[in-house]
């Protein structure tokens, strides 16, 4: 199915500025300095550092074999290792509710784990219910629930007409939940069931909209005149943790939910019709699930076409998709609070939100990847300083609503600027040719179109970022991009220089794109979270092992060959883990998770692909890449976190058995038998009960097994 990967929308003629390849990739003093205590606990220490990374690197040491791939219906880890299914699709999360027979007759899905399970974040809980960042034996998980395998939800799949039942069961089945753990024994975590901080928000829970669009007229609704208020939340992709202790979840592919009559485009205006299409609702849209085929406002509001007759928009919902594509705010620790939509972050098909490492009185930097082929990448950088003794949304309002956006240009000699999208900047203003405009409400909710008309460079679907916790070195996964070069679309370039043929790997017959993604990096100039340029390479190619070396870039063996990187984490002692979505080698292997242990930006250099220049990272051996995880049939593997000391890593497993129906299910993980496939959070731990990932303390000549100090 991959959703994710849908037609591109961007086309606008942006391309390389720079065509001279230089020599080297730009160096840069490193500020030698010590740990800031803000958020240790949450960040881990964080000095730029560079010869105390490199120790730190040398310190890291991969403590586990690699597993093999395989096309099993189960999840495979290391030998020594447990993985074990908590929290299914349809498992209750209140007091009194049934367990899920999983025939698809269950009710009361808002009170029950959704479908797709996807990002996900673990919060240490203190004894008054607050946040306690050093608690690994209670805390709470927050996690999104990006989509649904529809036709295992119902008893016989969706039927037409939409039964409302049904369509109620989906929205309920969307959007993020929260849920109390506990460790019983070492190791053995179960869910609360009745925990007072158990809390589903679905597509239907109201939200606030904040920021520069909040109250905006391109925020009027049927809902809320206002245009303040808002409803729910679909396709939660990735995630962020703030060190405020809140969670971002993010709207991906938002757009697809909405109907729009194919005669709508005669009733709006140019520059309405054109936002439209930049964002993939176009006339004749039915929108995903037929929810707005029902009658009354909760169904009707997914339906953009203009049918009302008020000059502004508040009898109808022709400007309910601005409500979406946006990243919102929710604080885990208080379940009556109303989540906070984050308007200065931009509107686009949002992957997730991850917060660069803060420092007492600086900017706070938030990166961003907007999933589509041809589509950017952007950074956040608030206008307060940063104040370690607030928390909640009232600390997020002080970052997330008043800042400046930025999108990505990666230039050919490994450089590369963040340009500035702000109303007035840059030619962002009404009398743009391309599109008017306005006001700063208009440039956010357009934020694909500002980006194409300042010149970002067009990428390989950015998904997932991870923040090295110490150097804050940026990793961005670029799941593939079978469009790249292909037809009328352009080319390689520098920063996404592949275009092979997806059986063989030649790069001379039947091009196929990019269709096994890479790893880009980079880090900013100064190591300062508002700077405006920045140094990259590519991290790290997917590759079969098997293909030429001009595809197999990175010499990937059987022990660490992957496809289509997505989800990407770096646990707070820095290792980095890597987990696959993947449609190009499933025919060898499930989607899988990988454990690395990476360098930085500028330990390779200059090379060339093909005929394409471009700047590649050391390569890595099989002691800093090994695959740890393959996951049951037909999933991808989405979503990593741990506990604070490192023993417990939790792992969603979405979509188990996509391809299959009700009728011939193509897995039955993780129940077994002749069960309906669920989509699940499974919890690893070590059977020794000791660290996840690395040697332990007494194998290893280094006598260091935490491999996270500097000093
Ligand atoms: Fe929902 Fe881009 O993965
Ligand atoms: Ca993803
Ligand atoms: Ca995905």
């Amino acid at each position: 199915m991959h959703r994710d990967d849908e037609a591109p929308t961007n086309l606008s003629d942006n391309r390389y500025f720079g065509d001279v390849l230089q020599a080297a990739v730009s160096r840069r003093q490193f500020l030698k300095g010590g740990a800031s205590a803000a958020s240790a606990a949450l960040f881990g220490s964080f000095a730029f550092l560079a010869p105390g990374e490199a120790q730190a690197a040398r310190k890291l040491k991969l403590g586990f074999d690699a597993v093999a791939k395989n096309l099993h219906d189960v999840v495979t880890v290391p030998r020594g290792y447990t993985a074990r299914a908590i929290f299914r699709t349809g498992d209750p999360i209140a007091a009194a509710v049934a367990d899920y027979v999983n025939d698809g007759t269950d009710g009361d899905m808002h009170l029950r784990a959704g479908d797709h399970h996807d990002a996900i974040a673990y919060f240490g809980l203190g004894r008054r219910g607050t946040w306690d960042p050093d608690n690994s034996r209670n805390g709470l998980l927050a996690m999104n629930f990006e989509n649904i395998t529809s036709t295992y939800l119902h008893p016989a799949g969706q039927t037409s007409p939409r039964p409302q039942a049904q369509v109620d069961k989906e929205i309920a089945a969307h959007g993020v939940g929260i849920i109390e753990i506990r460790r019983h024994r070492r190791g053995l975590f179960e869910v609360v069931q009745d925990s007072p901080l158990n809390r589903r928000i679905t597509a239907a829970t109201p939200t606030e909209l904040r920021g520069p669009v909040a109250g905006s007229a391109l925020a009027i609704t049927r809902y809320d005149s206002a245009g303040r208020m808002t409803r729910g939340t679909v396709n939660n992709c990735a995630n962020g943790v703030t060190p405020w202790g809140t969670y971002l979840t993010c709207e991906e592919n938002w757009n697809g939910y909405f109907r729009r009559a194919s005669t709508d485009a005669a009733n709006r205006t140019a520059a309405e019709n054109k936002s439209f299409t930049r964002y993939g609702i176009n006339p004749g849209a039915n929108g995903a699930n037929s929810w707005a085929s029902l009658p009354g406002d909760a169904y009707e509001r997914w339906n953009c076409t203009r049918l009302g007759t008020s000059a502004d928009g508040s009898d109808d919902y022709r400007n309910a998709p601005n409500t979406f594509g946006w990243v919102v705010e929710i604080d885990p620790f208080d379940p009556t609070s109303t989540p906070r939509k984050r308007s200065a972050l931009g509107r686009m098909g949002h992957e997730g939100c991850w917060i660069g490492p803060v420092k007492a009185g600086e900017p706070v930097v938030f990166y961003m990847g907007d999933d589509s082929r041809f589509e950017y990448v952007y950074k956040f950088v608030s206008a307060r300083g940063y104040d370690p003794r607030r928390r909640g949304l009232g600390a997020g309002d002080d970052y997330l609503d008043e800042g400046t956006l930025y999108v990505a240009r990666f230039n050919e000699d490994g450089t590369g600027d963040w340009i500035e999208l702000a109303h007035g900047k840059n030619g962002l203003d009404a009398s743009n040719a391309a599109f008017p405009f306005v006001d700063q409400a208009t440039v956010m909710v357009n934020t694909r179109l500002a980006a194409d008309a300042v010149g970002a460079t067009k990428m390989d679907r950015p998904e997932w970022c991870a923040v090295h916790p110490r150097s804050g070195e940026v990793y961005l996964t670029l799941t593939n991009n079978s469009n790249r070069g292909i037809g009328t679309n352009p080319g390689p370039n520098a920063s996404n220089p592949r275009n092979y043929d997806s059986t063989t790997g030649s790069t001379t017959a039947s091009l196929n794109g990019n269709v096994n993604g890479h790893i880009i990096r980079w880090r900013e100039d100064g190591d300062t979270a508002n700077a405006l340029t920045f140094a990259w390479d590519i991290y790290l190619f997917g590759s079969r092992a098997a293909y030429p070396a001009d595809v197999n870039v990175s010499a990937l063996t059987d022990d660490n060959d992957f496809s289509s990187p997505d989800g990407l984490w770096f646990d707070p002692r820095g290792l980095l883990w890597i987990q696959t979505d993947d449609g190009a080698y499933t025919d060898v292997t499930n989607c899988m998770m990988l454990a690395a242990v990476p360098g930085r930006v500028g330990d390779g250099g200059p090379t060339t692909i093909g005929a394409q220049g471009t700047v590649v990272g050391a390569t890595p051996t099989g002691d800093k890449l090994r695959r740890f995880l393959v996951g049951p049939k037909d999933c991808e593997i989405t979503g990593v976190c741990m506990t604070p000391d490192n023993r417990a890593m939790f792992v969603n497993i979405q979509h188990p058995g996509e391809n299959g129906t009700f009728a011939a299910p193509t897995s039955h993980w993780p129940d077994g038998g002749s069960s309906r496939p669920r989509s699940s959070t499974i919890v690893i731990t070590r059977d020794n009960g000791r660290q996840i990932g690395l040697v332990d303390r007494d194998d290893d000549d280094d006598d260091d097994d935490r491999g996270d100090r500097d000093d």
